[in-house]
């Protein structure tokens, strides 16, 4: 199919004999939000870090854009526009949001630039593309707060906002929730949201609230011991009996 931006066909992750992802095949459509879901170990991190090349697939294939991809190493994904959300831990806790923007921004245009310095006119460009998207994750009024001093809600979004730096057209996030309070998983899902509606991008991300997966994706893959159980519509998925079973309480699809 044509309008299939990213295909994982296969992929295999051992891990000794811990068989974390086993035979996991997936269809990502350009410009649609997808999620993976599936009880704590089911394989949805090993398969995301199979998938943007931190690991290396046992076996199986990637492509993305038509391109396959399965051996590329992570800086031409980000350079063909695949983006993954930075870990907290590469971002400057001690520095302002504005700053780690910036850094995220500069060594973005030194890969683009092939390391030739960036010129004033690159650092202008530079300083706008930080406001817009300073803005774009409502941050602009904690902009020149340490990260550090941030609610985690905050952190969650410069992180968002920093992995936009690369521009990408396809986003992962892993758990982009993990740990917020509820009203600031609604101000993170509002900004998921406007990757989808307002940029066009696709994202694939990793979730283990429901609620928020069944508001967001368009399409929900569901992991279960390294294996794909059900694959489907939001409410494909919530009438699985298979996926109720496994470990979905009925209670959470039923009060959504
Ligand atoms: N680096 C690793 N080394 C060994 N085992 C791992 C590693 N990463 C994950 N695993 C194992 O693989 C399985 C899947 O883990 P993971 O992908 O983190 O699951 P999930 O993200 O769905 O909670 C688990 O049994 C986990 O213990
Ligand atoms: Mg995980």
């Amino acid at each position: 199919m044509s309008d299939v931006i990213f295909q994982a066909e296969n992929i295999v992750k051992h891990f000794g004999g811990v068989h974390a992802v086993e035979d996991v095949s997936l269809s990502v459509i350009a410009g649609s939000i997808q999620a993976i879901i599936g009880p704590n170990g089911a394989g949805k991190s090993t398969l995301f870090n199979a998938l943007s090349g931190f690991y290396k697939c046992d076996s199986g294939k990637v492509t993305f854009k038509g391109v396959d991809i399965t051996t590329a190493p992570i800086h031409r994904r980000i350079a063909m526009g695949m983006g993954r959300t930075f870990q907290t831990s590469s971002i400057f806790p001690n520095l302002s949001v504005y700053d780690n923007l910036l850094i995220g921004l500069q060594s973005a245009a030194n890969l683009a630039f092939r390391f030739r310095p960036v010129d004033a006119t690159q650092h202008k460009t530079i300083e706008e593309k930080a406001e817009r998207l300073l803005d774009f994750v409502n941050l602009k009024a904690s902009a020149h707060r340490p990260v550090a001093e941030l609610a985690h809600g905050s952190q969650r979004l410069c992180e968002i906002a920093m992995s936009l730096s690369t521009d990408p057209v396809l986003v992962m996030l892993d758990e982009p929730m993990a740990g917020l309070a509820h009203a600031e998983t609604t101000r993170v899902v509002e900004v998921i949201r406007k990757l989808h509606s307002e940029l066009g991008l696709t994202v694939l991300f990793v979730e283990h609230n429901m609620r928020v997966v069944l508001s967001l994706a368009q399409r929900i893959m569901v992991l279960d011991r390294g294996r794909v159980l059900a694959e489907g519509t939001p409410a494909e998925i919530s009438a699985n009996e298979a996926v109720r079973d496994a470990y979905i309480g009925k209670e959470v699809i039923e009060s959504v």
